[in-house]
């Protein structure tokens, strides 16, 4: 798995609004009652409630422990199963029956190999089955990762590792889809600058959604480090008169399982 050393309740106080977000993807999927729905990388567990309280059958997938916690701690009637999306199948999920849906939000393009997790959500799936999602898409926060890549190789730190996502077209997307069997109904890709809170710069971004680059910087370096952060964002334009945005571009998929 991509790494990335995720704190719960940080993500949910500060961050909350990539849970938001994809709100309107539950829309998308549209849960009828009695409905098997598996939430994939489904961290503290807001969608996999909302479609519960909808009268889905929800199981929520995740790997982290901590995101998972805080999930059962927030949703304790809601079943929550940590596995890694990368190898998993109906015996994770602890269930003899496939599922009728699988949403995911915000989660995909931390999942690679991505041909491996889409076979995954195939095997889980009945035949029409529907696969709905919202991740990052091609060109996602370019310019935060390069100011944090710039901002490191100004320290001299180069060698440190930024995650690197994967950030799909609509095209590699959707080849990948039909590849472990499905058939795309919809796949659109769109940017959706995002306003980060009054307290929170493009370099605490950073700091969350790249923790393990900050983990292998040396703490008394932290504080300059973040200041390059935020004046390259500042130079790529991310702090404007509303305050500083994430340049988030997404990709939304509706795919049904041949
Ligand atoms: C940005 S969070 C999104 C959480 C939630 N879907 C939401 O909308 O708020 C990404 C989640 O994907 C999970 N994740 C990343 N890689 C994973 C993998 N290989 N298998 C399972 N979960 C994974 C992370 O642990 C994290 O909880």
């Amino acid at each position: 798995m991509a790494g990335n050393e995720w704190d719960a309740q940080t993500y949910d106080r500060r961050f909350g609004f990539v849970g938001r977000y994809g709100d309107d993807v539950l829309d998308l999927l549209d849960a009828r009652p009695g409905e098997r729905v598996l939430d994939l990388g489904c961290g503290t567990g807001r969608h996999a409630a909302e479609l519960a309280s909808r009268g889905a059958i929800v199981v929520g997938l995740d790997a982290d422990t901590r995101m998972l916690d805080k999930a059962a701690a927030d949703h304790p009637r809601v079943t929550f199963v940590q596995a890694d999306a990368t190898a998993f199948g109906l015996a994770q999920l602890g269930s003899g029956r496939p599922f009728d849906a699988c949403f995911s939000n915000a989660a995909l393009h931390w999942m690679t190999p991505q041909d491996a997790v889409l076979r995954n959500v195939r095997s889980v799936l009945r035949d029409g089955g529907r696969f709905v999602a919202e991740m990052g898409g091609a060109g996602n926060i370019a310019a935060l990762d390069g100011a944090l890549r710039a901002a490191l190789s100004e320290l001299g730190l180069d060698d440190v590792d930024i995650v690197s996502n994967y950030f799909p077209t609509v095209g590699v997307q959707s080849l990948a889809l039909e590849d472990a069997g499905f058939r795309v109904e919809l796949a659109t890709w769109f940017r959706r600058p995002t306003a980060l809170g009054p307290d929170t710069t493009a370099a605490d971004w950073t700091r969350h959604f790249r923790s393990a680059a900050w983990g292998s910087v040396p703490v008394h370096l932290h504080e300059r480090l973040a200041a390059e952060v935020d004046d390259r964002a500042r130079t790529a334009g991310l702090l404007t008169a509303d305050g500083w945005f994430a340049d988030y571009c997404r990709l939304r998929f509706v795919a049904v399982a041949r």
